[in-house]
């Protein structure tokens, strides 16, 4: 498809699909100092709040600057299960004008508290105590974490608590399996999957403040650094509960750019000189990742993997309950993260086929939260997009279009690499592909159950496949570092578990009664029958477990219960028997 297919529109771009991501919206002002206004809300009336106006989608680096100005201006408050919603919130108000305010529960009850002026946090900083232990010391760092102490514990235990914690944390997937069974349409299915399992408002605010209070923490060492979010948690990919990926950033340090003053002399900082930048990133990371280890408050199990290809410092934040890696000089990570944003802003389908991709892969274990010769989220979100771009009319443009589209400011060359693109989403044109994603799901299914994987590569930079340099199983071409392959750790193992899953995925959804829920209840079927676990994670302990088993058996289960459950020869209670577990 030619690039100009894909040229500019630069007006209002309205999203297609029922589903609206966080950062695509506007959230309402929740009043400030309205000390109950904030808590006091239902979950679901909070998270209907914030799909219910739709801003222009902001390009992804003004958003991320909003997002780390705002979390400067926030501090995350420990609670005694017993505080007065009320109360505390009229005694934090006389720091200052609070905009936003809620609680969650992460090993104790945690209010994150975000004013309206940084001007405010010093001020509860001055009037913050370091604690005197006995038989104890502590390193009097001062955090933006803090502890609610209650002076007079009577005063206020008698008054019931009036805070409602939302929830950090996904639904388990037998209980997704059953919101899914009761939408109408395969599409709906995929929405309320989205729905269901992105980021919330909220937690994406708590992402940025940890984030902010890792950069108080490098701050001692670098005072103008900053430390970035990337990954999951910003490319509108990221389900709750999914890692912290952090990013020290050094290059924005004054100095580094300027040029020699005119004039006789030009004064240069004496500095340490190191073999080359990946061994000055592992020294920064080394003692940043100690630092962390003995002073940041609530992180703990710290670990520095610094012969990794990217070195980083792996830590759990207690408060906030995430995991979290700290990388350095990681630029190119970023410009992914902000690819796959754009992506997923292009379009509702896209958001919803990986969300829906990336869950089916988690619930059969092809994806997994250790490292290993499994295929990653990130590999996964690559190759949906590469499915997206070759659709006919294709739904995504390639990134070489992207490139074709980018303005003066959007030229960016990281290392050697070309990460140009352009920024500005209204640049580009909405595509005239009216698919549904009742379609494009089995399609996606049926296109990488038949994909030439020995032979081909993926590339979603030219948006065609083209013959692999290497025998790596699983080629998926890397779109910034193009001699990379990004699913290098894949084996033969993992890529066949993939086809065959895909292939049996593809065959189920083909079958009769698949596509639409018959009788009443809420009996899995469509997507949610995709979702229900195999045999090889519920399937006893100690079997040996046979290669290719959970596929096949799940096929015949699902078979039996369609031959028993036609629709007119439903069972007694009209319902359709779908076991939530292959035997
Ligand atoms: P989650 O599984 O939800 O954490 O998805 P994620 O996209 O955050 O993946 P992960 O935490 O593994 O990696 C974080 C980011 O690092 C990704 O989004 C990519 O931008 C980048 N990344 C991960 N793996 C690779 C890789 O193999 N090559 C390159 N170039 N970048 C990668
Ligand atoms: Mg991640």
């Amino acid at each position: 498809m030619a690039a100009s297919l894909w040229m500019c529109r630069l007006r209002p771009r309205a999203l297609k699909g029922p589903l609206k991501s966080i950062d695509n919206l506007c959230f309402k002002s929740q009043s400030k100092h309205n000390t109950s206004s904030v808590a006091v809300k239902s979950e679901i009336a909070q998270r209907k709040d914030q799909t219910d106006t739709i801003a222009e989608r902001k390009p992804f680096y003004v958003l991320q600057e909003e997002r780390l100005e705002q979390a400067e201006r926030s501090v995350l408050i420990n609670c005694p299960p017993k505080t007065n919603e009320k109360k505390f919130l009229k005694h934090l108000s006389s720091h200052g004008e609070i905009n936003t305010c809620f609680f969650y529960e992460s090993f104790g009850t945690y209010a994150l508290v975000e004013f309206s002026k940084k001007e405010s946090i010093a001020s509860l900083q001055e009037w913050t105590i370091i604690p005197s232990i006995q038989h104890e010391a502590t390193v009097p760092f001062k955090s933006r974490l803090v502890s609610l102490k209650l002076n007079n514990p009577g005063d206020l235990s008698s008054v019931p608590s009036s805070i409602q914690c939302l929830r950090q944390s996904a639904i388990p997937i037998n209980e997704l399996v059953q919101r899914l069974s009761g939408a109408d349409t395969i599409d709906q299915q995929l929405y309320t999957l989205t729905e269901t399992y992105q980021l919330t408002e909220d937690n994406v605010r708590l992402r940025f403040l940890v984030c902010s209070l890792l950069k108080d923490i490098a701050a001692a060492y670098f005072p103008e650094c900053t430390v970035k979010l990337f990954g999951s948690s910003v490319n509108g990919f990221g389900k709750l509960g999914c890692d912290l990926d952090m990013f020290l950033d050094l290059d924005g340090i004054s100095g580094r750019k300027s040029k020699k003053t005119a004039g006789p002399f030009t004064l240069e900082y004496q500095m340490k000189r190191v073999s080359s930048e990946r061994a000055a990133t592992q020294k920064i990371l080394s003692v940043i990742g100690e630092c962390i280890d003995q002073f940041g408050p609530g992180c703990v199990g710290v670990q520095k993997i610094l012969n990794a290809r990217c070195p980083l410092v792996r830590f759990a934040h207690q408060p906030s309950g995430f995991q979290c890696d700290l990388t350095a000089n990681n630029r190119i990570a970023i410009k992914s993260s902000e690819l796959l944003y754009l992506y997923g802003s292009l379009d509702a389908r896209v958001r919803a086929l990986v969300f829906t991709v990336r869950c089916w892969a988690r619930a059969h274990a092809i994806t997994s939260s250790i490292p290993g010769a499994w295929i990653t989220n990130f590999s996964l979100a690559m190759m949906v997009i590469f499915f997206l771009q070759k659709r006919d009319p294709p739904i995504i443009p390639t990134l070489d279009q992207l490139k074709g589209l980018a303005g003066p400011t959007d030229k960016q060359l990281i290392e050697g690499h070309d990460c140009t693109f352009v920024s500005n989403i209204n640049r580009i044109n909405t595509t005239e592909n009216t698919e549904t994603l009742e379609q494009l799901l089995k399609e996606f299914f049926e296109f990488y159950g038949n994909f030439s994987f020995s032979k081909m590569s993926i590339n979603i930079r030219k948006g065609k496949e083209q013959s692999k340099p290497d025998v790596s199983p699983l080629h998926i071409q890397n779109p910034f570092e193009q001699p990379l392959n990004v699913s290098k750790n894949v084996n033969q193992t993992q890529l066949e578990r993939f086809v065959s899953l895909a292939r049996d995925s593809a065959w189920i959804l083909q079958q009769d009664g698949m596509s639409h829920p018959l009788g009443a209840g809420a009996q899995p079927w469509g997507l949610a029958a995709l979702l229900l676990p195999s045999a090889s994670q519920t399937g006893g302990k100690g079997k040996k477990r046979r290669k290719r088993e959970p596929a096949s058996e799940r096929i015949k289960s699902l078979l039996e219960s369609l031959k028993n459950n036609k629709p007119n020869s439903a069972n007694g209670n009209g319902k359709r028997n779908f076991s939530t577990q292959s035997h």
